[in-house]
């Protein structure tokens, strides 16, 4: 049996074709990188809705070294660069949680800029509203300094607890759950890649219990799929 996160994994978006929904964000984003993307995005959203799998792909699509029409190539060394003892997409990408980070270890983060030279630093910053005020402060001075070669992208589903001066200087990409016909369809993916046995109708009933959010729908998918097969297992 898989665990849940591998699901989530192999639901993953790698070109922006395959995000679910939010076509007019998308759109924006993808004008944005092929123009210019500094100092960078607040993704915001409810959770579950993509925001994580959207930095994702605008930091690959960044830092990809033979991106295919905009999209992240997935197989250059900078797709996969992968340094040990940290969290990283990529090679000059970072990713943390504000929950557990400190305006210190902001600091060494932002002093990899000053090193970045064609590709610029992505720095992702999620959960930012569980960061302390002194976080923002020093990321502001960052921000309005032309000279540093950096994109933050901060993540969020609570928009109106990011410092004012922080959303005015980022470009706000609004997230939202995606349309049932457009969850069903995705969940039906999900079913079919992973193998699973649930039928049509509870696909359906899985979107629509869970309003068509996709994170919980593909947990419920997961579940579902297990309890079938105990099912299966012990004849009930
Ligand atoms: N808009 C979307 N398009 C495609 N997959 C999505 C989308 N939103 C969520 N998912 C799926 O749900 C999982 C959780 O999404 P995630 O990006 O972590 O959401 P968030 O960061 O907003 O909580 C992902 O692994 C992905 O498979
Ligand atoms: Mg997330
Ligand atoms: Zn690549």
């Amino acid at each position: 049996m898989t665990s849940t996160s591998s699901i989530f994994e192999v639901m993953r978006p790698t070109r922006f074709s395959e995000f679910v929904g939010n076509a007019r964000a998308t759109r924006l984003v993808q004008g944005l990188l092929s123009a210019s993307i500094r100092p960078g995005l607040l993704i915001t959203g409810p959770y579950g809705s993509g925001k994580t799998s959207l930095a994702r792909l605008v930091a690959r699509a960044i830092v990809c070294e033979r991106p295919e029409a905009g999209d992240p190539c997935g197989l250059c060394d900078s797709c996969h660069y992968t340094p040990r003892g940290t969290s990283s997409w990529g090679r000059g990408i970072s990713v943390r949680n504000c929950a557990d980070y400190s305006d210190a270890q902001l600091k060494t983060d932002l002093m990899d800029s000053l090193y970045a030279s064609a590709v610029p630093h992505v720095l992702i910053l999620d959960e930012f509203h569980r960061a302390k005020t002194k976080l923002s402060d020093q990321l502001l001075t960052w921000v309005e300094d032309d000279s540093a070669n950096l994109v933050v992208l901060l993540l969020t589903p609570f928009a109106n607890q990011v410092e004012p001066p922080l959303v005015q200087r980022l470009t706000s990409i609004q997230l939202n759950n995606p349309t049932m016909e457009e969850a069903v369809n995705f969940l039906l993916r999900a079913r079919d890649r992973m193998g699973y046995s649930v039928s049509d109708c509870d696909v359906v009933e899985i979107c629509e219990a869970n309003a068509a959010q996709l994170r919980a729908c593909l947990n419920l998918l997961h579940a579902h799929a297990a309890e079938t097969r105990v099912g299966a297992v012990s004849g009930t």
